[in-house]
């Protein structure tokens, strides 16, 4: 039988299809990781989702954002109450910042941290240079998400932008990408097309719980272009971009268009 790299990768259990969830019992965990996003010269959008210790109720958070550089002064911080409606997740549009300053932002909750993320507001007039990494049609089930991990690496990257298709709404075998050689060993959560608010949150959820898929967003701010159907579904198109908007509401970075 011949074996090649992805398949003794998978016999072997390396394979970062399904990452174990750090979450000390009785605790909550921030398995999502944290992000940033739509940066302004005065403000930035800092995310994240807290996994509760048990299901049902609600979480109380802290956040803080603190400048990287050792001038005085310009550090802020908050509090906030999260719950099942809006799916656990946390985001505040953090306000008062200094234009072209780095801060590292992160969260608290029942005593547990989140990860320390990093971002950036935009500078003041022009700017010399810019480095933006572009990426889109990342797709779970199709590999294991190296161009971010490319991205992550690169000595300076300004922002990320993800022009489309952060996540795929395709389901289980037989649909759209299901023939990638590691496909049967990241397959779709939930395994079948996705339709419903829940299914969309379970979805984000696979994607974000994959440690390189978050990468990119953690060490800088990034902007989503959304998710694009292309074919009609029992949803109904218009049903779809209601759960779309409600799901963008809390489940990212971005700042409510006017
Ligand atoms: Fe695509």
């Amino acid at each position: 039988m011949k074996v090649d790299r992805r398949k003794a990768i998978a016999l072997l259990g390396l394979g970062a299809a399904t990452p174990a969830m750090a979450q000390a019992a009785g605790k909550v965990a921030f398995n999502h990781g944290v992000a940033s996003g739509d940066p302004l010269q005065d403000r930035v959008v800092i995310w994240t989702r807290i996994t509760p210790a048990s299901p049902g109720g609600t979480v109380a958070y802290r956040w803080r954002v603190n400048p990287v550089d050792r001038r005085a002064g310009g550090a802020k911080q908050g509090s906030g109450v999260t719950g099942a409606d809006r799916d656990y997740t946390a985001k505040v549009d953090v306000t008062g910042l200094d234009p072209g300053r780095a801060y590292t932002f992160e969260f608290e909750a029942e005593g547990v941290t989140s990860p320390t993320g990093r971002t950036i507001t935009l500078p003041k007039g022009g700017t010399k240079d810019v480095v933006l990494a572009v990426a889109s049609c990342t797709l779970y089930p199709n590999g294991y998400f190296n161009a971010y991990r490319a991205i992550a690496d690169l000595p300076r990257v300004d922002a990320v932008l993800h022009l489309g298709d952060y996540i795929y709404e395709y389901g289980g075998p037989g649909s759209y990408g299901m023939n990638s050689p590691v496909a049967g060993e990241r397959p779709h959560d939930p395994p079948r097309e996705i339709i419903s608010l829940a299914d969309y949150r379970q979805r984000h959820a696979q994607y974000k719980a994959d440690r390189t898929c978050r990468r990119p967003m953690r060490a800088r701010p990034g902007s989503w272009r959304g998710t694009i159907t292309r074919r009609p579904t029992t949803a109904g198109c218009t049903g779809r971009r209601t759960i779309r908007r409600r799901r963008r509401a809390t489940g990212t970075p971005a700042r409510r268009r006017r």
